[in-house]
């Protein structure tokens, strides 16, 4: 059955259809490649992968980054688990608990990762969605003046570890300054790239007006005509472009287990004004 690529009713996204992740020849690659660019995030359905498959299937993006922890539910560097599956209290995996603010992948790194595919292996009867933003659509829609305000800026983002929204946020851990508005290489798009999580100040303004200017651009990021969330079901991996998209997590309960494999994929430079 040909592979075919459905745009989702909603305002990025497509359903890629027909595929075994376990199996993609080199054609498969460049469709899932050209869907990436042009729909930000794909979704695929039932599949089964191991790790190692999972590893196999992130190549066909590019090249794969390792995971800053081993996970004793993987024992791989190249693949990091989400989870909050405990053992004597102590989290297996990354991310454990419930609700997480908008944020892009590792913009912490002078190179961040280019885009990421999270599997569900176990989800909570309830919650625990994953809400993907679309910022090329955020960008072009700001109004001129504000457009103006950031052209050629450069903003300070700052990765906490554990830290899941901006008040649980203690102490600066590593730093990275990013143009404030990238252009995606491949496709020549603008794309907004501050997020609620990590972007501290846009440099170059007051500390007051770069408070005022990010909270706008949060607010307007994240306003659901941008927003798709995904209700996870086990078998769905979710690839996404991590320079076109952020994502944030609704929260789930405590009492139930969720476990997501994630994949990494690395960029071959940092983000271009
Ligand atoms: C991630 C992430 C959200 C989720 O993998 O980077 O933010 O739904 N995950 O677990
Ligand atoms: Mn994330």
């Amino acid at each position: 059955m040909p592979v075919t690529v459905k745009p989702l009713d909603a305002p990025l996204g497509a359903e890629i259809i027909g595929l075994d992740a376990r199996n993609i020849t080199p054609q498969d690659s460049k469709t899932i490649f050209d869907a990436f660019l042009k729909y930000h995030i794909l979704i695929l359905h039932d599949q089964k992968l191991t790790d190692a498959e999972l590893v196999e299937f992130g190549k066909c993006l590019g090249p794969i980054e390792k995971s800053r922890v081993i996970s004793p539910l993987s024992g791989r560097d190249d693949i990091m688990v989400i989870s909050n599956i405990r053992e004597d209290g102590k989290p297996l995996g990354q991310l454990p608990d419930g609700e997480m603010s908008f944020h892009f992948d590792r913009i912490h790194q002078k190179q961040p990762c280019k885009g990421a595919a999270l599997m569900a292996l176990e989800i909570p009867q309830e919650g625990g969605d994953t809400l993907f933003a679309n910022m090329v659509a955020a960008y072009a829609a700001l109004p001129d003046d504000l457009k103006k305000k950031i052209e050629g800026r450069t903003a300070l983002n700052t990765f906490t570890y554990g830290a899941t929204s901006p008040d649980k946020r203690e102490g600066a851990g590593p730093q990275c300054e990013h143009p404030v508005v990238r252009t995606i290489p491949e496709t020549g798009e603008k794309s907004l790239y501050v997020c609620r999580l990590m972007t501290d100040r846009i440099n170059g303004l007051d500390p007051q007006e770069s408070r005022a200017i990010l909270d706008q651009l949060c607010d307007h990021a994240e306003n659901p005509r941008f927003v798709y969330q995904h209700k996870w079901k086990v078998g769905d991996i979710v690839v996404w472009d991590n320079r076109a998209t952020q994502h944030a997590r609704t929260d789930f309960s405590e009492n139930e287990r969720r476990l997501m494999k994630r994949v990494t994929i690395g960029d071959n430079q940092p983000p271009i004004h």
